[in-house]
C-alpha cells in the first residue's frame, strides 16, 4: 500500500470521521458574530484551538481540516496547530480551495477558484505537515440548474486539484456539493447528485486520478431544505444507490458533508447509510453537524471552553461507528 493510499484509508477507518473546521475567514467571522464574538483573528484561533484540543478527540476523528490562516497559527503553548495535532493523534487537512465565483456564461451560477499557483500551495501546505486537501465546489437546484457547463466547469476543477494534490503526495477530499436549498423532492436531489458525480467520475479518469488515495465527500439525497422530510431509510437507500451507480468500488472512502442539516438529522441519517452494503467504508467530515453546538457553547467566554468541548465530544459520539 503506497503512502497515499495509507493515509486515505486511515482518514475514513475505524469508524472514525473528519472534523472541517476550515471554513474561510469571512465565513468564520460570521459565524463568530452570529454568535456574539468578535470575528478577530484570536478569536478564529481561539475557537480552532478549543476544538482541536478536545479531550480524546482522536478516539472518533481521524483528521482535522483547517483553513490556511489556522495552519499558520499556533496553540497556546506555542506550537504550529499540525504539531499539535499529530501530537494528538490527528491528521492535519487544509482547504486549498479559494471560494467560489460567478461562472462566465452560466448567470446566477458559481465555480470554485484557486488553481492558479495551486502545485506550490498544496506543496507549502504538505511543508507545514498537512497530509490531506478539500475542495468544495457548489453545485445549488434552481429552475434549469445546475446547467451543464456549471457541472462540467466544476467537476473539472475538481479533478485537477485532485491530480495535482496525488502528484503531491497529498490526499484530496473531493466535495462536489448539491445544496439543500430549495423546496424540490428528494428525487430531483437524486437526478442532480447522479449527474454531478458522473460527471466527477469522467474528470476524475481523465485527469488519472487514482481512487484508492481520494477521500470522496458528498452530500446526502434528501428533500430540499424547505420540502416535507423524509425518513432516514428512504434517504440511505437514495444516497447509497447513486454513489454505487456513478463511484468506482476502489475509491478509498465517502466522508459525508452535512450541508446545514441539523446535527440530529445528520447523525440518523449516517446511521440509516452505514446500515446498508457499500463496497467502501462510509463516514462523517461535518463541519457544522459538529461544530454549531460547541461555538454556541463557548460563545467567545475563556470560562466555557470546557463546556464548548463536551458539546463537540457529544456530537462526535453521535456519530462515530460503533464496531459491530
Ligand atoms: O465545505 C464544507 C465543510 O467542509 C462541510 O461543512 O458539514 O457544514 O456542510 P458542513
Amino acid at each position: 500500500m503506497t503512502t497515499l493510499h495509507a493515509t486515505a484509508a486511515g482518514l475514513v477507518g475505524d469508524g472514525k470521521g473528519i472534523l472541517a473546521a476550515d471554513e474561510s475567514i469571512g465565513t468564520m467571522s460570521r459565524r463568530l458574530e452570529d454568535a456574539g464574538v468578535a470575528p478577530t483573528e484570536e478569536h478564529r484561533r481561539a475557537y480552532r484551538e478549543l476544538l482541536v484540543t478536545t479531550a480524546d478527540l482522536a478516539r472518533g476523528i481521524s483528521g482535522v481540516i483547517l483553513c490556511e490562516e489556522t495552519l499558520h497559527q499556533q496553540v497556546a503553548d506555542g506550537r504550529g496547530f499540525p504539531t499539535a495535532l499529530a501530537a494528538l493523534g490527528l491528521a492535519t487537512g487544509v482547504k486549498v480551495d479559494t471560494g467560489t465565483a460567478p461562472l462566465a456564461g452560466a448567470p446566477g451560477e458559481t465555480v470554485t477558484e484557486g488553481l492558479d499557483g495551486l502545485a506550490d500551495r498544496v506543496a507549502s501546505c504538505a511543508a507545514r505537515g498537512a497530509v490531506f486537501a478539500k475542495w468544495r465546489a457548489v453545485l445549488a437546484i434552481g429552475h434549469g440548474t445546475p446547467g451543464a457547463w456549471a457541472i462540467e466547469a466544476n467537476t473539472h476543477a475538481l479533478a485537477r486539484y485532485a491530480r495535482v494534490c496525488q502528484d503531491a503526495g497529498v490526499v484530496p477530499v473531493v466535495e462536489p456539493e448539491v445544496l439543500t436549498a430549495g423546496s424540490h423532492p428528494l428525487e430531483v436531489c437524486a437526478a442532480i447528485t447522479r449527474r454531478v458525480l458522473s460527471a466527477l467520475r469522467r474528470a476524475l479518469d481523465e485527469a488519472g486520478v487514482d481512487p484508492a488515495g481520494m477521500v470522496l465527500k458528498p452530500n446526502m439525497v434528501t428533500p430540499g431544505a424547505g420540502a416535507a422530510p423524509v425518513d432516514p431509510d428512504g434517504v440511505a437507500r437514495a444516497t447509497v444507490e447513486v454513489l454505487t451507480a456513478t463511484m468506482p468500488d476502489d475509491l478509498a472512502g465517502v466522508a459525508f458533508l452535512s450541508g446545514g442539516q441539523s446535527s440530529e438529522d445528520a447523525a440518523a441519517h449516517l446511521t440509516a447509510i452505514r446500515a446498508l452494503p457499500t463496497p467502501w467504508p462510509v463516514t462523517f467530515s461535518f463541519g457544522r453537524a459538529l461544530v454549531s453546538p460547541a461555538l454556541a457553547a463557548w460563545a467567545g467566554d475563556p470560562g466555557a471552553v470546557g463546556a464548548g468541548q463536551a458539546a463537540l465530544t457529544r456530537e462526535v459520539g453521535r456519530n462515530v461507528a460503533v464496531a459491530a
